[in-house]
């Protein structure tokens, strides 16, 4: 593929580049770049972090994951790009210095564009905002203390204005000859190649797809790059609905499930850590089919409607009907994901994550709950977990428990009983089955709990 981009503030054209280069791997072997580390390879260590900038600002991104294609258009800052032109080192990098925030190094680089990225943008919660750099010899304090030294000062004047100066491409149109390859620019133009080339591969974030060729070493044929896909992108809202296009990423939602559902929206700051959301889609969340995703038991907990679309025809579904079995999807070749709707509605879901660790991490057990009822009596019960089956799925049982019942704490043990007959969880590295379907059951009580202004999380409990 042909891209054009700005590297460091240097325009860089590149003819024909094999469509899966990570950004990582080209700065380190075709440019000499090595200041932008490998750790893992795989989305998890941040020793990778680059800063892309496009007309929706900056954003830190791991590098490793991500394809050459994805930066078309954009600019790029990695480590090398942080000094001013006259050599001044940028705030980030002087106060790693000055607080010792740095033992062996290799995760400085990583760390410094993460930190360079929050202060341009002035995001200041760093726990949130380095969760995905790991360090394994500094113990974080002075890390955190360098980061916040940079506080109250300014952001360099060369990093300020990134985002005026980004270099116009050309929509890549997909070849005669193979192997054909495309970054549609509008919807109608993906749906039409998607159903001629339906093996092709789709790149939504790559999070997922970026692991398959660094990790597993495949080789992709025909590539649909959608991160250029404008009307894919975006949330709208409507007076019944909220409609999330499928290449929405997990950061742009959560601000808006802040207002609607600020439970949802505290789970997806638990989703992977900054660098993933600011890449993965609901899209891509949703068609890989993941049984421990967890915008899919969230999504089902609302009632959300999955939009599909083959060519010029569209159908759609409730989410939940899309997942079938482990692996099977409701989803002909050459179909894709447009959009997805969640109904309005009062607000009455919890969601729990259960994992290992608290950011970072993937989930043992995802439990979304929306109950509704009029205080006495329970109207409706939508339970929807990850974790607990090849697939995400309802607690039919425990739900038909529920339906109807006084709102008690004895209606909730009933229920709590009848979810042992909707799942049959397997044991594997992140849970035993017990400990899921325990942690799945009691996960109902903290909700009723929750719901009667007992606090149940572990993070605002207080002695
Ligand atoms: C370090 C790390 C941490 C992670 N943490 C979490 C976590 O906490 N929770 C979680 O749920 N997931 C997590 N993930 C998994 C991953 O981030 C998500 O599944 C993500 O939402 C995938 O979206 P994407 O846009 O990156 O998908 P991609 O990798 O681009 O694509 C994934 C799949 O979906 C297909 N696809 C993409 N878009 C469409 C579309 N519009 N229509 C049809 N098919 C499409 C692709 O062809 C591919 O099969 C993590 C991943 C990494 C690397
Ligand atoms: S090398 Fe670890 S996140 Fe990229
Ligand atoms: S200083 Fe050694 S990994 Fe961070």
């Amino acid at each position: 593929m042909d891209i054009t981009f700005l590297l460091n503030g240097e325009s860089v054209s590149l003819h024909d580049i094999p469509p899966t280069t990570t950004l990582l791997d080209w700065l380190r072997e075709e440019r000499g770049l090595t200041g932008t580390k490998e750790g893992c390879n795989e989305g998890d260590c941040g020793a990778c972090t680059v800063m892309i900038t496009d007309a929706a600002g900056s954003r830190a991104l791991n590098g490793c994951i991500l394809f050459m294609p994805q930066i078309n258009g954009k600019h790029v800052t990695t480590v090398e790009g942080l000094a001013a032109p006259d050599g001044a080192l940028h705030p980030a990098q002087q106060s790693m210095i000055d607080l010792h925030g740095s033992q062996c190094g290799f995760c400085t680089p990583g760390f410094v564009v993460s930190m360079a990225t929050a202060h341009l943008n002035g995001a200041t919660d760093y726990d949130t905002q380095l969760a995905g750099n790991l360090c394994r010899c500094t113990g974080y304090a002075p890390i955190i203390r360098a980061a916040e030294s940079c506080n109250d000062q300014p952001v360099p004047d060369h990093l300020r204005f990134l985002a005026n100066n980004i270099p116009r491409t050309k929509p890549q149109a997909a070849r005669a000859e193979p192997p054909t390859h495309i970054q549609p620019s509008t919807t109608d133009e993906l749906a039409e190649w998607y159903a001629a080339h339906p093996d092709a591969t789709l790149v939504a974030g790559a999070t997922d797809v970026g692991l398959w060729v660094t990790k597993q070493f495949r080789t992709l044929g025909p590539i649909a790059f959608l991160n250029n896909c404008a009307d894919l992108h975006g949330i709208t809202m409507t007076e019944d609905s909220i409609r999330v296009g499928a290449a929405t990423t997990l950061s742009e939602l959560e601000p808006v499930m802040q207002e609607h559902h600020p439970d949802f929206a505290r789970m997806i700051r638990r989703y992977g850590a900054v660098q993933v959301r600011n890449a993965a889609t609901i899209g891509g969340n949703i068609a890989n089919g993941s049984p421990i995703g967890d915008g899919p038991p969230a999504l089902i907990a609302l009632g959300a409607t999955l939009h599909l679309r083959h060519g010029d025809s569209r159908r759609e579904i409730p989410l939940e009907d899309f997942f079938i079995d482990y692996g099977k999807h409701d989803r002909a070749p050459g179909e894709f994901v447009e959009a997805i709707t969640i109904p309005r509605q009062r607000d009455t879901l919890r969601c729990y994550k259960l994992s290992k660790r608290f950011d970072q991490d993937i989930s043992a057990v995802c439990g979304c709950i929306s109950i509704t009822g009029d205080g006495q009596t329970i109207q409706t019960a939508r339970l929807a977990y990850g974790g607990m089956a090849g697939i995400p799925k309802r607690a039919a049982r425990a739900e038909a428990a529920l339906i109807g019942q006084p709102w008690s704490e004895a209606t909730m043990q009933g229920a709590m009983r009848a979810m042992a007959d909707d799942f049959q969880p397997l044991s594997d590295m992140r849970a035993s089955a017990q400990y899921r379907l325990q942690t799945a059951q009691n996960m109902l009580l903290r909700y009723f709990h929750a719901a009667n202004g007992i606090e149940t999380d572990v993070q605002g409990v207080r002695a």
